[in-house]
């Protein structure tokens, strides 16, 4: 909750022009092994408007595209930078990053994870209703690293949480147990059933990146599986539409509901910003 508050403060310094150099002087490494609009630019744009400086470092042209070891690159980048935002594939180069190295190292979404988009989540929703009290959180579609951060993300703030996903595309079956002795999570194929009486509804994309091979499996496997007008009738009348975007109109989301909810997905685009610059003042200062 702590990082939440520090982020409200961060957008709240922001908007009235309240100038925080917290992180004067400091360099965060950016590691992108795959694309991204929001969090490049959103954790550049933060490392600038806390005083200190990001790099961009596109795995096409580090060593670590044409195999220097995650050891390796870990010490050497410790030599000289102060944190490190890393995007990749296996969660476990995330992990052996800051295993190996001296300086902090924050997942920029891996395909287990998405923590820092989840953080922005979290303020967003918070912004919206209030409080968690009491809030039901639906989360319809793939069990990939938005549904496993999101889990864990409502669990820790006592957040009910529903997922409607096919057979064969639960999340992560750690998270899911750890959930269950946690929290309130329930896992059906059902979307109806997972969107009745929600307070939030978030989906994401069938085919997360690294996965465009399974395009075409997957738009079969996931047909159904959308928020539309006619199934967000069935969640609360106040309902909060979510997606951490990009967005594909049509599949997961369509474009009516998306339009009618612009709102709500594009301020949390924007908590991206305040909530990386929390989590950077926190491990940086
Ligand atoms: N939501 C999100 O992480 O967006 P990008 O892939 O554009 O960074
Ligand atoms: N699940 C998506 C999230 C993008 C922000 C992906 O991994 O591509």
């Amino acid at each position: 909750m702590s990082i939440l508050n520090l982020a409200d403060q961060l957008k709240y310094e922001r908007n009235h022009g309240i100038a925080n150099n917290s992180l004067k002087g400091k360099k965060l490494g950016m590691i992108f092994q795959k694309s991204s609009t929001r969090t490049r630019v959103s954790f550049e744009t933060g490392i600038y408007e806390l005083g200190g400086y990001g790099l961009f470092l596109s795995s096409h042209d580090l060593q670590i595209g044409r195999g220097e070891p995650v050891e390796d690159t870990a010490r050497v980048l410790s030599r000289y930078l102060d944190g490190i935002m890393i995007r990749t594939f296996a969660q476990k180069e995330v992990e052996d990053l800051a295993k190996y190295g001296s300086i902090p190292v924050i997942n920029g979404l891996t395909d287990y994870a998405h923590p820092c988009q989840v953080l922005a989540d979290l303020m967003t929703i918070r912004e919206y209703k209030g409080s968690f009290k009491g809030l039901k959180m639906t989360y319809v579609g793939d069990g990939n690293n938005m549904a496993n951060s999101l889990i864990a993300g409502a669990v820790k703030l006592n957040m009910e949480i529903a997922v409607a996903c096919p057979k064969g595309y639960e999340p992560d079956a750690k998270i899911v147990e750890w959930a269950h002795n946690n929290g309130k999570l329930t896992i059906t194929e059902s979307v109806d059933e997972a969107i009745a009486g929600a307070d939030v509804l978030y989906t994401d994309v069938w085919a997360s990146m690294g996965m465009e091979s399974e395009k075409a499996v997957r738009e079969h496997d996931f047909k159904g599986y959308q928020i539309n007008s006619v199934n967000i009738k069935l969640a609360k009348g106040d309902v909060m539409v979510m997606h951490c975007l990009p967005a594909h109109r049509g599949e997961e989301i369509t474009a009516d509901v998306f339009e009618a909810h612009a709102n709500e997905i594009f301020d949390e685009a924007e908590n991206r910003l305040h909530a990386q610059k929390a989590v950077m003042v926190k491990l940086m200062k």
